[in-house]
């Protein structure tokens, strides 16, 4: 039996007894084997030309898995996940999509979590790292199990004492660094583009020699430490971050001077793409803000070094419900790019509303290419809540990642599958329940929140809830623009541009508003409330339809998802975060629709009550 005692998620079933001592990465793999497959059910054979994949070959009763070092963990892995979900086992060879599959922890020193949802940091507390071993080793055993090899630990806005993680907290990153290395998941560390200046430069301007060398002697030490450390990660310029714009540089003057420290040491610099203007004036109808990540990297492409990963947000904007895919992952063709999810369900419902991501990542990988990004990365989800994710649903978004990390055509809804298998191996007609309640969630919180892709009406800085008008008059380049006749902007090139940095396809898409996809309407143009949409109905009649519908279909998925046979210990989160949601559902419902009707004066056709 474990120390541990908290929450397996999708290994619940498998006890194997390795979280509370160190053990070398195959005498895990070798555990895991035998606790699921007995003593001589699996063969490890080390083959290091596989990379990081495996090969599985059945042998009479027994399984070879050949791999390298980690190859063999995931191969073991592999073979866990088809028993634990009561699948045919498979054989073959497996590798991973992408190199680099990342989880961006947006943890603070003081504990708190930035967009957490899910309790405070596991890692950090009082300005210290200080953490339970074993819950660490846990972690690292859920993200080998589902193949994510990288963890960037601390928030990339860097508050103090957080640039202490390279400086005299190096120790403690070490030990840490060894917690997780067993487990093939290797440490990223957020910096502060300013770093030098906290220690006694007067600049940090990337092109200044001594910043350079600064960094250089800063990259050594850090290696010292923690050898394998996958590198540097960077929000700069952005939201108020200090960057290289203070000195009239370049993103990539600033980028491939932090790589060339990190370069000899085989360390990855990955620079955020999240630049825009954070102090906009709402009277200004000429800034658009999805246009600013294109504007600002467009023009760089071909810049950036080597070991640079330009890490792109999957949506010009921020991790709203609903956005067209970002431009700029279709035309960076000579910069290694990443493309970034948000698992925190910051705009999406705060782990209470259900929201399973998948069905999202399958339009972004289908319109972007698989091959397009190098790396993958994703804003973690993950707290110190006893299921590591405060809803126990809401693992499951952590689980698909990985899986997407690996393959992204793997197929939502039969990840949603093996998830439910192996977390709770439900019988056949509970788990289509929880996978249809799943596969329909995100539709859902479409429904009943912002109307036709036009984003933003959430409370501001918590992001939870309704606030129609509460992002419309901001610094931060947020409008809808409603007045008592339309909604939306004209993002085409009669109105700000921005579709006008897509390629031709993306274009023909969007370009027409009697063509352009229901779901970007808003998006992409301005339309009058009694514009007629292709199904015949006025737009008005089609945002008050949404509002009742989302509302009353999360009711209906509460009422399925609750009877499900959950055992105890996740019975009670999933009841009280879902009876949440149809609240929550039903104030989007009223607010939304309240809005729009003393806007418009429009009366809804079917004459359901919409509050005055
Ligand atoms: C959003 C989020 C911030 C975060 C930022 C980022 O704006 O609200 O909390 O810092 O994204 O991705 O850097």
């Amino acid at each position: 039996m474990s120390v541990w005692d908290g929450h397996m998620g999708w290994l619940g079933a498998l006890d194997a007894g390795i979280t509370d001592r160190d053990m070398t990465t195959e005498e895990i793999a070798r555990a895991e084997a035998e606790s699921c497959f007995g003593k001589d059910g699996v063969v490890l054979e080390k083959d290091g030309s596989l990379g990081e994949g495996y090969r599985i070959l059945a042998e009479g009763n027994a399984w070879r898995v050949r791999g390298g070092k980690t190859g063999l963990l995931y191969g073991v892995y592999r073979l866990v996940r088809h028993r634990l979900a009561g699948e045919k086992l498979p054989e073959g060879d497996e590798r991973p999509q992408y190199g680099l599959r990342m989880i961006d922890c947006w943890d603070n020193m003081d504990g708190t979590v930035e967009r957490g949802y899910s309790g405070r940091s596991i890692w950090f507390e009082g300005g210290r790292l200080t953490y339970r071993p074993e819950r660490i080793r846990m972690l690292g055993r859920l993200l080998a199990s589902v193949g994510v090899n990288c963890l960037c630990i601390n928030n990339v806005n860097v508050h103090e004492p957080a640039q202490g993680l390279i400086d005299e907290m190096l120790p403690d990153l070490k030990a840490m660094a060894g917690l997780l290395r067993p487990y093939g998941v290797r440490l990223m560390v957020s910096v502060d583009f300013a770093m030098p200046m906290r220690c006694g430069m007067s600049t940090a301007d990337p092109l200044d020699e001594e910043v350079a060398a600064w960094w250089k002697d800063r990259a050594e030490k850090v290696y010292a430490a923690v050898p394998d450390l996958a590198g540097f990660l960077v929000k700069a310029d952005s939201e108020h971050r200090p960057g290289p714009f203070t000195y009239g540089r370049t993103h990539a003057d600033g980028a491939n001077m932090l790589a060339r420290a990190l370069r000899p040491f085989g360390g990855t610099l990955v620079w955020r793409a999240f630049v825009y203007n954070c102090m906009q004036d709402w009277r200004d109808t000429r800034t658009d803000r999805p246009k600013a990540a294109y504007e600002t990297y467009q023009p760089l492409d071909g810049q950036f070094d080597d070991n640079v990963i330009l890490q792109v947000k999957h949506g010009p904007f921020d991790f709203q419900v609903r956005e067209p895919l970002s431009p700029l992952l279709l035309s960076m063709e000579h910069t290694h790019l990443a493309v970034e999810f948000q698992l925190a369900q910051e705009y999406t419902g705060h782990q209470i509303d259900l929201y399973y991501m998948p069905p999202m990542w399958d339009e972004v990988f289908s319109a972007m290419g698989k091959d397009r990004p190098v790396a993958i990365a994703a804003v973690s989800n993950l707290g110190r809540d006893d299921c590591w994710t405060g809803d126990p649903l809401a693992l499951a978004n952590l689980f698909a990642y990985g899986r997407y990390a690996w393959d992204p055509m793997c197929g939502a809804e039969e990840t949603a599958r093996i998830f439910i298998r192996m977390t709770w191996g439900f019988e056949k007609g509970d788990e289509d329940i929880l996978a249809r309640a799943l596969m329909g969630s995100r539709g859902i919180y479409e429904k009943y929140c912002a109307p036709l892709g036009i984003c933003w009406m959430v409370s501001p800085n918590g992001h939870y809830g309704p606030s129609p008008d509460g992002y419309e008059y901001q610094l931060w380049g947020t409008y809808h623009r409603a007045d008592r006749d339309a909604v939306g902007i004209d993002r085409t090139s009669s109105g700000t541009g921005y579709l006008d940095q897509y390629p031709e396809e993306f274009q023909r898409i969007y370009r027409d508003p009697e063509k352009c996809p229901d779901e970007y309407l808003l998006f992409f143009h301005r339309r009058r409330y009694d514009s007629v949409m292709r199904d015949g109905r006025t737009l008005i009649q089609r945002i008050y339809d949404d509002h009742f519908e989302g509302a009353a279909l999360a009711e209906k998925m509460a009422e399925d998802v609750k009877k499900l046979p959950f055992p105890e210990r996740d019975r009670g989160e999933i009841c009280r975060r879902l009876d949440l949601q149809v609240k929550d559902a039903a104030e989007w419902r009223d607010v939304i629709n309240t809005f729009f009707r003393r806007l418009s004066g429009a009366e809804d056709e079917r004459g359901r009550k919409i509050w005055r």
